[in-house]
Formats: structure tokens, sequence, C-alpha cells
């Protein structure tokens, strides 16, 4: 490996556009090649970033000086991909969830382990210091034992359209909390009760809650939702609890510190995950391709490792079977 990690993105949808533009501006990132399924969409992104394009993973995967590729296919496309870039050799960022249930993503997880590649999962809220404050301040020794946490993340019924049959609540916004609660608890998710509620016709869940045990005796309510009108402030808001024996710690991310008011109404904007700032992708997005770059380059460790991001799988398929059966499920790993 030369100076520069030589990087390719596969998938150019909303979130792989992005990572092709936080590569391209990498001081220590070479991004050599894009690839999207759509032709036109790899050829904009080819010609802004001055990248190779691909319509064909598997041809930009035999590309041999390429170091590293980041995959942000939709979450059913995952296996694929990730599994083709471990034969190749590349190192590999995937993006969240690391696969749409707990089967294939041990499939994914014996293969690069088997190949020996580096592998990280685009689990973001490791880079947004609001999350990352919270982990410290939930220490044992300031928190005491955890007694209960709450995760709210709520959006738009417009993503749920967006994505249609292509992701689902749990893929695509309740990994982020499974993964964040497991981590700031310090425990495992080992029983969950959820339902849900369809009634607007996306193809998506309008809602779904829960009730989760931790294995060291914590209790947790999750609250998803993708049915706010689309007038929601930031298509988002998310916020996260947890109150031990000694001290309690929460987290807001619903304001976000900026605001537009006109006659139709009040916006904001994202200043927080991947804003675009004088012509730059910054944020928790461009410090987490940031430390894969580095890390991957140096040999360090990734701040997460593959394993706990597996973790978090198995709980979204027992709060899928929960929410589907109407009963309390364990959670099988
Ligand atoms: N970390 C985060 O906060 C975050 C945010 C958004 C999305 N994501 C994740 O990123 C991934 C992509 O999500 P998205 O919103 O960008 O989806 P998207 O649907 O906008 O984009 C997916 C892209 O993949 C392309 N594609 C589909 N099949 C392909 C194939 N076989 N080969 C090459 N290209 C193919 C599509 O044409 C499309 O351009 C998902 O796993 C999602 O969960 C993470």
């Amino acid at each position: 490996m030369t100076d520069k990690l030589k990087v390719g993105v596969i998938g150019l949808g909303f979130f792989g556009n992005r990572h092709a533009r936080a590569y391209a501006d990498h001081p220590a990132a070479e991004l050599i090649a894009v690839c999207d399924s759509d032709p036109a969409r790899a050829q904009i992104v080819a010609q802004a970033t001055g990248a190779r394009d691909f319509s064909d993973l598997h041809a930009l995967l035999q590309l041999r000086d390429l170091d590293a590729v980041s995959i942000c296919l939709p979450d059913r496309l995952h296996e694929e991909a990730a599994v083709a870039a471990a034969e190749a050799g590349k190192a590999i960022l995937l993006e969240k969830p690391l696969a749409h249930d707990n089967y294939t993503a041990r499939r994914i997880v014996a293969a690069v382990e088997k190949s020996g590649v580096r592998f990280m999962v685009g689990h973001i809220l490791r880079f947004d210091p609001r999350y990352v404050h919270t982990f410290h301040a939930a220490a044992p020794e300031r928190l005491g034992m955890p007694i209960h946490l709450r995760a709210e993340r709520n959006g738009v019924r417009a993503t749920a359209s967006r994505l249609g049959s292509s992701s689902s609540i749990l893929f695509y916004m309740g990994v982020h909390d499974i993964d964040a609660m497991q981590w700031i608890a310090r425990s495992r998710i080992n029983r969950v009760y959820a339902q849900k509620v369809e009634r607007l016709g996306t193809g998506n869940e309008d809602a779904l809650c829960a009730v989760v045990n931790f294995e060291n005796g914590a209790i947790g309510t999750i609250d998803y939702s993708w049915a706010w009108p689309d007038g929601l402030m930031n298509g988002f808001r998310s916020s996260l609890e947890i109150v031990g024996t000694k001290s309690a710690v929460y987290l807001d991310c619903s304001d976000q510190g900026f605001y537009v008011v006109e006659q139709g109404g009040t916006s904001g904007g994202d200043t927080h995950l991947w804003p675009e700032i004088n012509g730059r992708i910054t944020g928790a997005l461009a410090d987490e391709l940031d430390h894969f770059v580095k890390a991957t380059l140096s040999g360090a460790p990734y701040v997460q490792h593959h394993r706990e991001a597996l973790d978090a799988i198995p709980v979204l398929d027992a709060l899928a079977e929960s929410a589907q059966t109407a009963v309390p499920v364990d959670v099988l790993r």
C-alpha cells in the first residue's frame, strides 16, 4: 500500500454519493473508482471526482491497485459485494446494517475473517460527539449499574416511501440505536417485545415500539417512526437516555441549532451528520471516513470491532419476529 489509500465506492445513491465526495476531498485517500448499476449515475460521480466509472462491482474489484472499498448498496445487497470484496483482498467499509438478517451477517463475517481483510461497519454514531460523550459519561464508575435506557429515532414518511421494500425501519434506522444502546450500556440485549403499525401504505412500517431486556438486568424502550409528515424539521429527530444507580445521561438530537423562518413555516438543516460546509462534506460522516482511511493505512484497530457490529443484527431479527408474532422473543446469537 502506498502513502495514499486507493479507494472505490460501490453504490452511489443518497449515501454512496457522499462517501465518494468525502474520499475525493481527503488528503490521504485517492478515489480511483466508483460503481453504480445505473451507468449514468456512475458517470456523473466519475466526472465530478476524476475516478473511473463502473456499472459492475466485480469489474471494479478486479482493479489491482485498489486498496479499499466503501459499500453503500441497499441493505439486502450487502452480502454479494462484501464477500466479493473480501475475496478480492480489499479493505472494506460496509454501510450499516452489516446485513438484513443474522444468517447473512454471519456469512459476511465468516468471509472477511477467512480472507483476513480489514473490515469496518459504518456505525456513524460512533463518530457523533453527542453519542461518544454519552458513552464516556455512562462509564460504570460514573453511572453505576444501568437501570433503564430509552432510544427514539423518528423520521419522515418520505424516507419510508423512497426506500420501499429495499429497507425497513429496523435496518435503516433501528440498527443505529440497537448498536448505540448495547455500546453505551456495556451489555447486550437478550430479549425483546415489539409491536408495529402499518397504516400509511408506504411499503414500510409506520412505527415500531419495543421493550428490550439487557444481559446486565437493565430494561430499555425504543420508539421508531417513519410516520412523521415530511415537514418535520431536519427530517428526523433522535434521542437517547440512560439512567444508572449513580447518575443519568441523555442526549437530544432533535435540535440542530439552526432555523430558517419563512411565511410558509420554519425549516432547519443538518449541522452534525454530513453537512456540506464550504463545498466539503463534513461532520460525523467525514470523521468516520477519515478514521477508516487513517486506520487502514496505519494498521491501527478500528474504533468498533466488526463482531460488535454483528451483535446488533440478531436483535433486529428478534424485534422483527416479535413485531410479527406479538409475543416476546429471545435474541438468538
Ligand atoms: N450511516 C448512515 O447514517 C446511513 C445513512 C443513509 C444510508 N445508509 C446506508 O447506506 C446504504 C445505501 O443507502 P442509500 O440511502 O444510499 O440507498 P440508495 O437506494 O439511495 O442508493 C443505493 C445505490 O445502489 C445502486 N445499486 C443497486 N444495486 C446495485 C448493484 N448491484 N451494483 C451497483 N450499484 C447498485 C443503486 O442504483 C443506488 O444508486 C444502506 O445500507 C443504508 O442503510 C447509512
